[in-house]
């Protein structure tokens, strides 16, 4: 497994990491034993950042890492988590006695003094502007609550502005064979910066794998099912944005191409080598449902994928994903 610096956290984290949405809620049930059994599987195969935030199955998903962390008190693992969707996104929101209350339920879940790494959770736009959102950022981090802040972004513009602040540690944003835009100027501004770049939504919400067909169902309480059309939230956060039937048609593309270029290995690992491979992402962080998948991702840390399938992975792009998706995020 490679590591890689966090940006401005300065930790050393794996460079696949493990998004834990699934062991909260919003992707069918994932019971109590596979939620503990996914975390061992991923730790185990060398994975040292998790991603969580307090509304995954409202504190589920930090409560299981903290249960975790318990039995591991030696692992030297650095946690992700988010705050700001408790309540209505709001600007007025995005205030330091919010933040205080906030950041001590997830310190609370998570059973530690100081987190590590605490990320606005996809905030309005006009948050990003505001110097009083910072200011009150660097508080928590002087009152030693947090170590570390970053910002999960939804769009190009915002994660650009959140480089510009010069105390953000990490930006976390949706990039994956079928999000290719933060390649032209977020990955470049951060490694400029020394900000890290969180990979997420690396599989498109699975799409990558290529398993999905036409006929594929979701469970009624999967996102997949009920967010097709942003009717939760951002719709950018299911399938990438990309509508479900060019999505089936352009990862069966995007399977061809992957097992012409590393027939060892599952599609889902050469979708997530590949964005390893992109100059300034720090971690990439694929969900998993149950421990085969955690530790089938893992092994993409150390997948070398050949000359000439960046190109293929862009044409794709360009011919069948780029018109949905490139303007608009
Ligand atoms: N706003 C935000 O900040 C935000 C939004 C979204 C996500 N995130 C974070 O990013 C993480 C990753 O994004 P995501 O979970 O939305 O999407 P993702 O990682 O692109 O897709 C996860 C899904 O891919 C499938 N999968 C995973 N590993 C696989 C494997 N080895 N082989 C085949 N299929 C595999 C599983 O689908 P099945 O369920 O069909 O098995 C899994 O549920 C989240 O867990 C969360 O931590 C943050």
């Amino acid at each position: 497994m490679q590591t890689r610096t966090l940006g401005r956290t300065g930790r050393t984290v794996s460079v696949i990491g493990l998004g834990t949405w699934q062991l909260g809620a919003d992707w069918g049930e994932v019971d109590e034993d596979d939620a503990l059994a996914v975390l061992d599987a991923a730790f185990a195969s060398g994975v040292t950042f998790f991603d969580t935030a307090d509304v995954y199955g409202d504190g589920r998903s930090e409560a299981f890492i903290g249960r975790w962390l318990v039995d591991h008190p030696e692992a030297n693992v650095t946690v992700a988590t988010k705050m700001g969707r408790r309540m209505p996104q709001e600007h007025e929101n995005y205030s330091l006695e919010h933040f205080r209350a906030w950041t001590d339920r997830s310190r609370a879940n998570l059973g530690v003094d100081t987190l590590d790494l605490v990320q606005l959770h996809c905030p309005p736009t006009s948050v990003y502007s505001d110097d009083r959102v910072f200011d009150a950022l660097d508080t928590l981090v002087a009152e030693g609550a947090i170590a570390s802040y970053g910002v999960s972004v939804e769009k190009v513009e915002e994660a650009l502005a959140a480089i510009a602040r010069p105390h953000v540690a990490s930006v976390q944003i949706i990039l994956n064979a079928f999000r290719l835009k933060p390649l032209d100027e977020v990955l470049p501004a951060a490694r400029e910066a020394g900000v890290g770049i969180i990979a997420r939504v690396p599989l498109a919400s699975g799409l990558l794998s290529g398993r999905y067909t036409l006929d594929t169902r979701f469970a009624a309480n999967d996102h997949r099912s009920f967010n097709r059309h942003g009717e939760s939230f951002d719709v950018g956060e299911t399938f990438s944005g990309v509508d479900y039937a060019t999505g089936v048609r352009a990862a069966g593309e995007f399977t061809e191409l992957a097992r012409a270029a590393a027939p060892q290995a599952t599609p889902a690992q050469v979708a997530l080598a590949w964005i390893a491979a992109q100059d300034g992402v720090s971690s990439v962080i694929p969900g998993a449902r149950n421990p085969e998948q955690a530790r089938a991702n893992a092994g993409a840390g150390s997948l070398e994928l050949p000359a000439g399938f960046d190109d293929a992975v862009r044409e794709l792009y360009d011919r069948e994903i780029r018109a949905q998706v490139h303007e608009r995020w």
